[in-house]
């Protein structure tokens, strides 16, 4: 976190409230390597943790409620914390609420609180900048209340959250790789059994750098495109008779084409064989082989746009103009339909591959993306 943001936040707290904040409480950001519509399907992912986050200024109360400030959004909440109920918020303090409430219905007994939160991720663009406020307003939140929750327990619940009351049906990955981030790690994650093996990403070494390059185009998660992939694996799962695409291996998918149909073929396709470079990946990684990874990657990005339907047309320029300047691999990061896309680039070439980006957005009549390299950061903490 930068001083420069914890200070505004201290302060702005203390505007807000009258009083001084108890404390800071942090949570990153995450890019997620490989490993994607993986884990609303019992399946692997493989995030890391970033630099960019978000922090929240807290302080307990005693009388029930839970005010809430941001200082990128207007909306202010003040609401009963035994009110809360799912489904019923709208806006930016769903998050917060919705922590609040999660914590509630885990039976952790909370008196109150005033939280102020403020960021350093770009809101909405697929860097997972809900789960960071999640993570850092539900660490702050559990310390205020001497509550001693697992971190593993404390990112579920922050999923909850996320599902119930802000009615976005997302898997658990964002929550996970806020919580659990190791620094110089990715984390690979069995979001079945909530196994974490963290591999070492220290590309700078090796002389390489991740690239983040941020389409600006808008996400829309609860617009229904995620909820129906989601829905189709179940479905898909259902013909082939398993409870979770996790149990299928891509060979059984193969053979199973004609009962899915061509949707449902393509979706499980997807599924299965993304799982299958996951694992790859992280052998890949530990053996230091990046070329590799970078082909893993571009196998990722392809099953996304033409099994999954993810992509957009942004994210398929980012990743082509990028690996066309000679990134060793790009693909779509996040939910898709907008978003991020990431690089593995080797260091002197990080440059050019922006530079590359930008004019193949700027000769296709499109905004400039933003391109900034990203290094795998610790999870969430709290500050001071
Ligand atoms: C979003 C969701 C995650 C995950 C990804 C796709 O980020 O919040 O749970 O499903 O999309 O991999």
């Amino acid at each position: 976190m930068t001083a420069e943001l914890a200070a505004r936040v201290r302060s702005a707290f203390a505007a807000r409230s009258g009083y001084e904040p108890a404390g800071l409480w942090w949570a990153p950001g995450r890019v997620n390597l490989i490993g994607e519509h993986t884990d609303y399907n019992d399946g692997y992912v493989f995030p890391f943790a970033i630099e960019l986050g978000t922090v929240a200024a807290a302080a307990r109360r005693d009388d029930g409620r839970l005010r809430c400030w941001s200082l990128e959004e207007d909306a202010v909440g003040d609401v009963s914390i035994a009110e809360l109920e799912p489904g019923r918020v709208d806006g930016w303090t769903a998050y917060p609420q919705g922590m609040a409430w999660a914590l509630h219905d885990a039976g952790i007994g909370l008196t109150g609180a005033d939280v102020l939160v403020g960021t350093t991720l770009p809101l909405g663009s697929g860097l997972s900048s809900s789960a960071a406020l999640e993570c850092a307003v539900g660490l702050a939140l559990a310390e205020l209340h001497g509550a001693r929750i697992e971190r593993r327990d404390l990112a579920l619940l922050a999923q909850r959250a996320e599902t119930e009351v802000a009615g976005v049906p997302s898997g658990a990955m964002d929550q996970l790789a806020a919580m659990l981030g190791r620094e110089g790690h990715a984390i690979c994650i069995d979001t079945r059994t909530l196994h974490v093996d963290a591999v070492p990403l220290e590309l700078g070494d090796a002389g390489f750098a991740l690239v983040v390059i941020d389409t600006h185009v808008p996400r829309r998660l609860a617009d229904g495109a995620y909820g129906e992939r989601r829905a189709q694996c179940g479905e898909a799962a259902r013909i082939l008779g398993v409870p979770t695409l996790r149990d299928v291996s891509p060979e059984e998918v193969e053979a199973g084409s004609e009962d899915l149909g061509d949707v449902l073929h393509r979706r499980a396709r997807h599924v299965t064989t993304e799982n299958e470079r996951v694992l790859d990946a992280v052998e890949a990684l530990r053996a230091r082989d990046l070329p590799r990874v970078g082909e893993l990657l571009h196998a990722s990005h392809a099953s996304l746009r033409d099994d999954y339907e993810v992509s957009a047309v942004e994210l398929d320029l980012a990743v082509t103009a990028a690996t066309d300047a000679g990134a060793l691999g790009a693909r779509m990061t996040g939910a898709g339909f907008g978003g991020c896309a990431l690089a593995l680039v080797a260091a002197d070439r990080v440059a050019a591959v922006g530079a590359a980006v930008a004019d193949a957005f700027t000769g296709a009549g499109l905004a400039e993306p933003s391109t900034f390299e990203v290094a795998p950061a610790g999870g969430a903490r709290r500050h001071d």
